[in-house]
C-alpha cells in the first residue's frame, strides 16, 4: 500500500527543474483580482477552448491563472489566443505537477484524454484544489470510485462536465417530469449520431519534438508512439479512451437517469460492432445498450458513423410515462417538447433563438452556466448540479455497458454500488493496469 506522501512524491518526481513559463504580465497585477478564483486549465486543444470560453463568461468571479498541456505547439497556440482574449497572459506549463504546486491556484479544469481524468483529479484534490473534470470522470469503474472517495476525503468540490445539468430548459423539463407531467415515467431512450471518418491504421513514428509522450501516457502502460492517436483519436483506443458510449452517451444517459430518478440498474445488456470501417478503432461504431430497473428501463443507441437524425436531432432523449412523453434536446439550441399518449405534440419550449448556443471557441451557454454553478459552489456553497458522486454513477453504468459489449453477455449488477455480480471474468475489467509508479492512491 502506497502512502499519500509517496503518492505526492510520484507526482512531484521530475517536476523539479522544469521552469514554469510564466510571463511578467501577470494576472496578479490586475486590480481587484483577488476577489476572483484562479483557474488552471489542463488540456488545451478542443474542449480546453470551451473551458476558456466559460471562464471568460464568468470573468467577474474567475480568471485563468495557469494553462497546461504536454504538447508544446498546442500549448503555444492556446497561450496566444488566451492572452489576446483575456488581456493578460496566464502562466503556461507542460507539467501539471508544477501547476498543482502553485498556492494561488484555487481550481483546475480537466480537458485531457480520458485516461488522465481521475488520476489528475485525485492529484489535484490532494494538492488542495477544486476540480471541474470533463466527462467521463474516469477511464474505468475502480478509478471513478476512488475519485468519489478522494472528494469525500479532501472535501473540495468536484463537478463533472455534463453541462446539460445546468441548462435551464432541461432543469425545467426534468422538474416537470418529477411532478407528474407524463404520469409515472418508466422508459427513457437516448441517442447520438455522427459521421466520424476512419482512423486508418497507425504506423510507429518518432515522437514529435513538441510532445512529451511519456507525460501524455501518464497512468497508462507505455506504448510506442503511433501517428493516429494524438490528438483526439485516442477516444477509440481502450488504453486511453472509453468509446462513444462514454464520449457522448454520458450526456443523454445522465439525463435519462435523472428524469427517471434511478441510480444503478439490476442488469445491463449491450450489442454492437465496428460495422462501417475496418481500422485501428477498438470499440463499436454502432451500439444499442439497455439498463433494467425492474419497473423502469433506460436504453441508448450510439451511431458514430451514421448521422441519421431522430426527431430532427443528432442527440437527445425521450422520456415516456403512463400519460405521455417528453423529448429533451441540447444540440443546436436547447429545448423540450411534450407529447400525449398517442404521440401528438401538446407543447414545446425552446431556448430563445436570440441567445447564441455556441459562441466563440466552441463554448455554449450550458457550459457557461455549469461553470457558474461550480464557481458559486466554491465561493458561496451553492449546490453543485453534477457532483462527482452523481456523475460517477452514469459513467460507471456506461463502463458496465462497455464491459457487457466486450464480454458479449448480459451483466447482473448490484444496484447498491454498480459492481458486477456472479461473473468474476467480467469483474476483472472493473479496474485497469497502470504504468508502474503511476497508479492513483488515496
Ligand atoms: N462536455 C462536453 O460536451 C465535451 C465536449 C468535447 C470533449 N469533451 C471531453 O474533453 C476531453 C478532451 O477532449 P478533446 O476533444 O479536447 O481531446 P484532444 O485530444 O483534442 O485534447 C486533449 C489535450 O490534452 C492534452 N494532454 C494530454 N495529457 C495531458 C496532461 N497530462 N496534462 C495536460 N494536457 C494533457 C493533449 O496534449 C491535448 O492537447 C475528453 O475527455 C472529452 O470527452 C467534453
Amino acid at each position: 500500500m502506497i502512502s499519500r506522501r509517496e503518492f505526492l512524491d510520484i507526482f512531484a518526481a521530475g517536476a523539479a527543474g522544469l521552469a514554469i513559463g510564466s510571463t511578467a504580465r501577470s494576472y496578479g497585477q490586475i486590480l481587484g483580482s483577488n476577489d476572483r478564483l484562479n483557474f488552471a486549465i489542463m488540456g488545451l486543444r478542443w474542449r480546453g477552448y470551451a473551458h476558456l470560453s466559460a471562464l471568460m463568461a464568468n470573468k467577474d468571479t474567475a480568471r485563468v491563472s495557469h494553462i497546461c498541456d504536454v504538447d508544446g505547439k498546442i500549448r503555444a497556440k492556446f497561450a496566444g489566443i488566451a492572452e489576446h482574449e483575456l488581456g493578460y497572459a496566464p502562466a503556461s506549463d507542460k507539467d501539471f505537477r508544477q501547476v498543482l504546486q502553485q498556492n494561488d491556484v484555487d481550481a483546475i479544469t480537466i480537458a485531457t484524454p480520458d485516461h488522465w481524468h481521475a488520476p489528475l483529479a485525485i492529484a489535484a484534490l490532494q494538492a488542495g484544489k477544486h476540480v471541474y473534470v470533463e466527462k467521463p470522470c474516469s477511464h474505468n469503474p475502480a478509478e471513478g470510485a476512488l475519485l468519489v472517495q478522494a472528494q469525500r476525503k479532501y472535501q473540495k468540490h468536484v463537478q463533472q462536465g455534463t453541462q446539460q445539468r445546468s441548462c435551464q430548459l432541461t432543469i425545467e423539463a426534468v422538474d416537470k417530469i418529477h411532478n407528474g407531467l407524463i404520469g409515472r415515467a418508466y422508459f427513457a431512450k437516448g441517442w447520438y449520431g455522427n459521421v466520424r471518418k476512419s482512423i486508418g491504421t497507425g504506423k510507429e513514428a518518432p515522437v514529435p519534438p513538441e510532445l512529451d509522450w511519456d507525460l501524455w501516457q501518464g497512468p497508462a502502460p507505455r506504448r510506442p508512439y503511433k501517428d493516429n492517436i494524438h490528438p483526439y483519436n485516442w477516444h477509440w483506443f481502450k488504453r486511453w479512451g472509453t468509446g462513444e458510449a462514454l464520449n457522448n452517451g454520458t450526456h443523454s444517459i445522465d439525463l435519462c437517469r435523472w428524469a427517471l430518478g434511478v441510480d444503478y440498474p439490476n442488469r445491463v445488456t449491450s450489442l454492437g460492432g465496428r460495422f462501417q470501417f475496418k481500422d485501428d478503432w477498438e470499440f463499436y461504431d454502432t451500439l444499442v445498450t439497455s439498463f433494467d430497473y425492474g419497473d423502469k428501463m433506460i436504453s441508448w443507441e450510439g451511431k458514430s458513423c451514421n448521422g441519421m437524425k431522430y426527431y430532427g436531432h443528432d442527440s437527445g432523449l425521450i422520456v415516456m410515462g403512463t400519460t405521455g412523453s417528453v423529448f429533451i434536446y441540447g444540440d443546436g439550441g436547447a429545448g423540450y417538447e411534450v407529447y400525449d399518449l398517442k404521440g401528438d405534440k401538446t407543447n414545446e419550449f425552446k431556448e430563445d433563438s436570440a441567445i447564441p448556443f455556441y459562441d466563440k471557441f466552441d463554448g455554449d451557454s450550458p457550459t457557461n452556466a455549469h461553470f457558474a454553478n461550480f464557481i458559486a459552489a466554491i465561493r458561496k456553497g451553492e449546490k453543485l448540479h453534477a457532483p462527482i458522486e452523481q456523475g460517477n454513477i452514469v459513467v460507471t453504468m456506461l463502463q458496465l455497458s462497455n464491459i457487457a459489449w466486450e464480454m458479449n453477455r448480459e451483466l447482473q449488477v448490484d444496484p447498491q454500488g454498480g459492481k458486477i455480480q456472479n461473473d468474476p471474468e467480467a469483474m476483472k475489467r472493473w479496474a485497469r493496469d497502470y504504468e508502474k509508479g503511476w497508479a492513483p492512491h488515496l
